[in-house]
């Protein structure tokens, strides 16, 4: 008899033309953050080919579906992202984008079309699952709103773990990155508003220069990561924008300054906005100037559960593939949110690229697209296994 890891192995391989198809048909057609209209109608035609009960997501866009096995047991959720992205493709691809300015320029067709495998594998085996598997499409990960949404509509209630990938070039196919603990960052974002006082070039001494100030309070902040921070935990402070003045002869009244913090240590991530609301207001002060520090939290780390990485690393041995420990990067995922609220695990899936994502000539192997779906398959019978 054959085993269902060889099932899924199989079978997979098998529906790897269908899911390229789904997959390039989702290229030929991006669509942005929160206007994933199309996409979303594709995605649910699909399913219900497949025979794949669909959920009431109760959103304008994104899908949810559910493949309920036949023994009792926990609910889990398989999640992927479905939007695309501002960038004008170049790759020259026989598929690339027809939408003028958008592309799946971080391979989020890629987890969909994979997504969808997955539950196809598993509804197969419906009759051996001691559980339910929830497949998540969520709209609007490129602008961090949409998980927030989803958890807000309800789709979490009732699931007891979750599981998630990206894409990532520089893993070869075949290859998974896994890790218990931090994988992607924290991201905060800020804003600060220097009030000088405006007056002639020439004559500075009447004047309180919010240029001078804001590049000090730039250079101030480069601090706080090496004299702040503490040399265990790992923060970035970016400085992305700074606004000052609109001509060469006049001494601006006012400055702006925005840009992001990202850590993997709430630790750090608790500390940082006093620190830096201490130096901005300190060395504005020192100048004679005002500041104000405006803080926005955005997204907290994606953090591995160290259960769930384990069942991911014993999916990954079931399905033979390599298992490498996964690079963490100071990018962040709206992810994070479902696992402040569940034990989950956010793994990389080797798609050997040789473009980051967001490039414009981003690319990725579609062999992995069969290679995913039996691993997430896999690891939802690992999962329901293990929970239950
Ligand atoms: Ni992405």
């Amino acid at each position: 008899m054959t085993t269902i890891s060889n099932f899924f192995r199989e079978q997979a391989a098998k529906l790897q033309p269908k899911l390229v198809e789904m997959r390039r048909e989702l290229h030929l057609h991006p669509e942005l953050s929160n206007e994933e209209h199309e996409t979303t109608a594709r995605i649910r035609a699909w399913l219900e080919e497949l025979g794949i009960r669909l959920l009431e997501l109760n959103l304008p866009t994104g899908v949810l579906a559910e493949v309920k096995g036949e023994l009792p047991g926990p609910t889990i959720m398989l999640r992927a992202d479905i939007d695309a992205l501002p960038v004008q493709e170049e790759t020259g691809l026989p598929f690339a984008s027809t939408v003028p300015g958008k592309m799946h320029a971080c391979g989020h067709d890629f987890h969909t079309a994979s997504m969808i495998g997955a539950a196809a594998l598993l509804k197969e085996r419906a009759g051996e699952l001691r559980g339910t598997v929830r497949i998540l499409f969520q709209p609007a990960e490129e602008l961090a709103v949409g998980a927030r949404a989803v958890i807000a509509a309800g789709a979490l209630e009732g699931v007891s773990a979750v599981f998630g990938m990206h894409n990532k070039p520089e893993l070869p196919v075949g290859t998974v990155g896994i890790r218990t603990g931090p994988l992607m960052a924290s991201v905060d974002r800020f804003e600060i508003e220097v009030q000088g006082k405006g007056g002639h070039a020439g004559m500075p001494e009447s004047a309180v220069d919010p240029v001078v100030v804001s590049s000090a309070i730039v250079t101030a902040l480069q601090t706080l990561v090496s004299r702040n921070a503490s040399p265990h935990h790992s923060a970035v402070v970016s400085v992305c924008k700074l606004q000052a003045g609109s001509t060469w002869n006049v001494i601006p009244d006012t400055g702006v300054l925005e840009g992001t913090v990202r850590t993997f240590q709430p630790e750090a991530r608790a500390s940082i906005p006093g620190q830096m609301e201490r130096v901005v207001e300190g060395v504005a002060a020192g100048y004679g100037a005002r500041a104000k520090l405006k803080w926005t939290a955005m997204l907290p780390a994606v953090n591995n559960d160290a259960n769930m990485a384990e069942i991911m690393r014993a999916a990954a041995d079931a399905q033979g593939l390599q298992v490498a420990e996964a690079v963490p990067t100071m990018g962040g995922e709206d992810f994070a949110l479902y696992q402040e609220l569940v034990p989950g695990c956010f793994i990389w899936m080797g798609t050997g690229g040789t473009e980051q994502w967001h490039h414009p000539k981003f690319t990725l192997n579609e062999d992995a697209l069969a290679i995913s779906a039996s691993l997430f398959a896999e690891a939802a019978v690992l999962a329901l296994k293990e929970i239950g």
